[in-house]
């Protein structure tokens, strides 16, 4: 009988066990973060859970109201911000939550009063919820600036560089989770039979140039001169293969193809949309930590993201993120426009 391989992995490295040995490697931790971490995990848990069971647990449709940013808000984003908020408040290490769902910051105070600033989008992609595309959940974590004796909005303002953690679920095929610390970027699939997250992409590098083009081509009318030379740059190439087009219309999963397969992932600004549309905060920061920290790019076109200081919570911003090279040939050309 040929062997295939252990079939059960009596000592397979979960994420809990995995950001466990991270804090024990810095002597100063105080274990705050690892216990952020789990309730994120828990979250991510039950909202995966809702997503697989969503039809039948009739959570499909509206919740009949919008969201600050007047978009149509889905029951199964109310949930997912429910469980998000529920499970970093009462984890007794946040001050301060930000979610694309509230309009103003939500303070955890008293006993349960911790350090960190959790940014999140507990459900991006809401438009592919009903047609069962994939979807995913973004978190960027921040420390209250020290010398405060109460967080006040500074600390949710911070440039995108002092994120301690950032990292995203994708409810896709299989749900992971992709996590970094500021080290290595990890990718851990969650094993539905132990409902535990195990490491399953290790040390995540994104290839330094890709052939994948990703972005919403419909608005290609109202892109600037620099993205439209861009775009047709590369379907009709002087020299070599056109890339390819994938855009599926959920950053998470556009976004994590980027990151397994390289290439790169746009949402310029347009004539209708001069910031673009993805929020800075709990959206572009979050994804260009990941991006940068697996070796890639992540620019709103002339800055890099992770430099950019909020002016508000809310705030759009445009976004190139992807493999280096490809980056910068769209950085170069806009560039070359803006002179
Ligand atoms: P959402 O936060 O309302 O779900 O919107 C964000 C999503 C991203 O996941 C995706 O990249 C983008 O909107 C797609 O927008 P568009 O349909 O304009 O291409
Ligand atoms: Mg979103």
């Amino acid at each position: 009988m040929t062997s295939t391989g252990p079939a059960f992995d009596s000592n397979c490295m979960t994420l809990t066990r995995f950001v466990l040995a991270e804090q024990k490697r810095v002597p100063t931790a105080t274990g705050d973060l690892t216990q952020l971490l789990n309730s994120i995990q828990t979250a991510v848990k039950a909202v995966s859970s809702a997503v697989r069971k969503a039809g039948i647990a009739k959570l499909y449709g509206i919740a009949g109201k919008q969201n600050v940013q007047g978009e149509e808000v889905k029951k199964l984003d109310v949930l997912a911000n429910e469980l998000f908020i529920n499970m970093l408040s009462s984890s007794f290490t946040t001050c301060m939550l930000i979610s694309e769902e509230n309009e103003t910051v939500i303070e955890i105070e008293g006993e349960k009063q911790g350090k960190y600033i959790v940014c999140f989008d507990p459900l991006d992609g809401s438009s592919n919820i009903d047609c069962l595309v994939s979807i995913g959940s973004i978190f960027g974590i921040f420390k209250k600036i020290e010398g405060k004796p109460l967080p006040t909005l500074e600390d949710a303002l911070q440039p995108g560089h002092k994120m301690v953690a950032a990292g995203y679920a994708l409810y896709g095929s299989a749900t992971m989770m992709v996590l970094s610390t500021g080290g290595t970027v990890n990718g851990f699939t969650l094993d539905p039979a132990i409902g535990e997250f195990v490491l399953t992409d290790t040390d995540i590098r994104v290839p330094d140039r890709g052939n994948i083009l990703s972005i919403n081509e419909g608005y290609s009318y109202m892109w600037d001169e620099a993205v439209k030379e861009y775009v047709s740059s590369k379907k009709d190439p002087k020299n070599g293969k056109p890339y390819g087009a994938r855009y599926v219309g959920s950053m998470v999963a556009d976004v994590h193809r980027t990151l397994k397969y390289g290439g790169i992932f746009m949402y310029p600004a347009t004539s209708a949309a001069p910031k673009g549309k993805l929020r800075l905060l709990y959206e572009c920061f979050p994804m260009a930590y990941i991006m940068t920290h697996a070796g890639g790019l992540a620019s709103n076109g002339t800055t890099p993201i992770l430099d950019i200081v909020p002016d508000s919570i809310h705030q759009r911003c445009p976004i190139f993120l992807g493999s280096q090279y490809d980056v910068e040939d769209v950085m170069q050309l806009i560039k070359k426009y803006n002179k």
